[in-house]
C-alpha cells in the first residue's frame, strides 16, 4: 500500500500513486463518514484561498473556471463560488453537467451570484484577453485515456496560449486543480506537449505527476487528511499554517527583486480629513490596523545612531502612546542603549502591510522612570522576566546553550512562583516626537505623504500639516 508513495529527496513530501489517491478517498468516503459533497466543499476551498494567496483579486480578477464532468469540475465550481465571495468575477465553463443534485445543486448556487455560464462556443478562441486566471478543472486524478470533445479543444486553447503575443505585459495564469488535465496521473506530462500551468493546488496529497510540475507556484490543500489516513499511506506533507485551507509546497521560484512592486489602492489621505494633533491621528490608524487584523501592529524599526554618527535600526514593540510619547522596553545596556546614551535622537517606523500604511516619528528619547519599568516588567509572562535577566543583550554568547542553561536555572529558582526582580539594567524608553510623516500608498507611485511638525504659535505649539512630494 504505502510501498509505493514515492518520496522527493528535496522536499521530503510524499507523492501518491493513482491508485492509492483513490484508496485514501474511499477510505474518507466509507469507514471514515466523509461525503463527496464535503470533500468537494473543502478541495473548492482550498483551492479558491490557494489562488488568492498567489493572486490579488485588485489585479487578477476575471476568472475562467473550466469544469469537467467529474469531481475535478465540482471542486472548480466550488471554487469559483468561493473565490466570488472573495472579490473576483468568475465565470465558469461548464460544457459537459452531470445530472446529480450535488452538481446542479453548485450550478444554482453559481447562478444566484449570477456567476455567468460561458459555452465553449461563447469562449474567445484566444483566452488571453478577457481572463486573467484560468482554471482547470476538467480532469482529475481517476481520469485515463484521451481526453474526448470539447475538452481536447478546451485543452488545446490552455496550451496554446503561451503562443500568443509573448509581448503583452500581462499574461492569465493557468491554475490546475490536482492534475493538469490530459497530463498522465504518475507519469506527468508524456510528450512534453500539454498543459503548462503556472500554478498546481494538488488536494490531499500530490500524485506522482506533479514531481514533473515545473511552475512556480505548487500549492497543497484538502486540510482534512487525519492522522490514521496519514500513518498509513506513511504522508509527509508540510503542516498548514494557521487557520489557512492552503500550504504553499515546493521551492519557491527565482524572484526578480527588482520586478516586485505593488501597485497600491488605498482611500484618499487629504489634509482637511486628518486630526489636528497626529498622536491622535497615530491612534487612528493604529486602531484601524488592529481591526484589519494585522500581525503585531505595534512592531516598529527603531534607528538609533551612537558617538560615530552611524546609524542602526532594529525593530522593537510599542508598549504605550500617550501625549508624552512612544514607549517600547529593552535593555539598558543594549546596542541601542548605547547609542541612546551618546544621541538621544531617534526615529520610529510603523509599516502597515495590507493598509499601505507607513508612519516615521522623530524625535529625542529618554528612559521612563522606574516606577513605570517596574510595572511593566511584572506585567510580562514569567518566561519573558526570567528571559529578560538571562539575555545581556546585544554581547557575544558562546552559543545558545549557555542561554538555556541560564534560563533553566533561574526558572527553577523561581518555581515556587516568588516575585522576580526586575534587572537593573532593563527598562523602557520613551521617545517625544518632534516630526511625525503619515504616508499611504496611491496607484501609480502618486503616494499620499502628510508631515506634521511643531510650530510656536503665541507660545504655544500647534502642528504643521504639509504634503510632501511622493
Ligand atoms: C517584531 C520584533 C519585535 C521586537 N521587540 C523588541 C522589543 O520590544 N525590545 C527589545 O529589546 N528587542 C526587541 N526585538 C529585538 C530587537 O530587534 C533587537 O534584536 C534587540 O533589541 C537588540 O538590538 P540592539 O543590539 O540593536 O540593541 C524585537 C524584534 C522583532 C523582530
Amino acid at each position: 500500500m504505502g510501498d509505493k508513495v514515492a518520496q522527493s529527496p528535496a522536499d521530503s513530501i510524499s507523492y501518491l500513486t493513482q491508485r492509492e489517491a483513490a484508496e485514501i478517498d474511499e477510505t474518507l468516503m466509507g469507514p471514515l463518514g466523509f461525503s463527496v459533497d464535503q470533500l468537494m466543499e473543502l478541495a473548492g476551498l482550498s483551492v479558491a484561498t490557494s489562488i488568492a494567496e498567489a493572486y490579488k483579486a485588485s489585479e487578477y480578477n476575471r476568472v475562467l473556471a473550466i469544469c469537467g464532468p467529474g469531481n475535478n469540475g465540482g471542486d472548480g465550481l466550488v471554487a469559483a463560488r468561493h473565490l466570488h465571495h472573495f472579490g473576483y468575477k468568475p465565470f465558469v465553463c461548464y460544457p459537459k453537467r452531470t445530472p446529480k443534485p450535488l452538481y446542479s445543486g453548485l450550478v444554482t448556487q453559481l447562478e444566484s451570484l449570477s456567476v455567468p455560464f460561458l459555452s465553449v462556443e461563447d469562449l474567445p478562441l484566444d483566452l488571453s484577453k478577457d481572463f486573467d486566471i484560468l482554471v482547470d478543472a476538467m480532469f482529475g486524478f481517476s481520469f485515463h485515456g484521451t481526453p474526448r470533445p470539447p475538452f481536447d479543444d478546451l485543452i488545446q486553447r490552455l496550451i496554446s496560449l503561451r503562443h500568443y503575443d509573448q509581448a503583452r505585459q500581462k499574461f492569465p495564469v493557468i491554475v490546475s486543480i490536482d492534475i493538469p488535465s490530459g497530463w498522465h496521473v504518475e507519469e506527468g506530462d508524456i510528450d512534453g506537449e500539454g498543459i503548462k500551468p503556472d500554478m498546481l493546488v494538488s488536494l490531499t496529497a500530490p500524485k506522482l505527476c506533479a514531481k514533473k510540475f515545473c511552475g512556480p507556484l505548487h500549492f497543497l490543500g484538502g486540510r482534512f487528511v487525519p492522522p490514521s489516513v496519514a500513518e498509513k499511506y506513511k504522508l509527509r506533507l508540510p503542516p498548514y499554517p494557521g487557520t489557512s485551507m492552503c500550504v504553499r509546497i515546493g521551492k519557491p521560484s527565482k524572484i526578480d527583486i527588482s520586478a516586485l512592486r505593488e501597485n497600491y489602492i488605498s482611500p484618499e489621505f487629504c489634509e482637511d480629513e486628518v486630526e489636528a494633533d497626529p498622536i491622535d491621528q497615530f491612534r487612528k490608524w493604529f486602531d484601524d490596523a488592529v481591526a484589519a487584523g494585522l500581525r503585531e501592529p505595534n512592531a516598529m524599526a527603531l534607528s538609533t545612531a551612537g558617538k560615530d554618527g552611524k546609524p542602526s535600526s532594529r525593530m522593537v514593540l510599542l508598549k504605550g502612546v500617550d501625549r508624552d510619547g512612544f514607549v517600547w522596553y529593552t535593555n539598558y545596556e543594549s546596542r541601542k542603549a548605547r547609542e541612546l546614551s551618546y544621541n538621544p535622537h531617534a526615529s520610529l517606523l510603523f509599516f502597515w502591510d495590507g493598509l499601505n500604511r507607513q508612519v516615521r516619528i522623530e524625535g529625542s528619547v529618554e528612559k521612563v522612570s522606574d516606577e513605570e519599568s517596574e510595572q511593566y516588567f511584572h506585567s510580562r509572562p514569567q518566561g519573558s522576566q526570567i528571559g529578560a535577566i538571562v539575555s545581556k543583550q546585544s554581547t557575544v554568547v558562546p552559543g545558545r546553550h549557555v542561554l538555556h542553561q541560564q534560563y533553566k536555572e533561574l526558572e527553577e529558582a523561581f518555581s515556587d512562583g516568588s516575585w522576580i526582580p526586575k534587572p537593573k539594567n532593563w527598562g523602557g524608553y520613551r521617545l517625544k516626537p518632534e516630526l511625525f510623516e503619515f504616508w499611504q500608498g496611491q496607484p501609480s507611485r502618486l503616494h499620499d505623504r502628510l508631515q506634521y511638525s511643531p510650530r510656536e504659535i503665541n507660545g504655544g505649539r500647534v502642528w504643521e500639516i504639509q504634503r510632501l512630494a511622493p
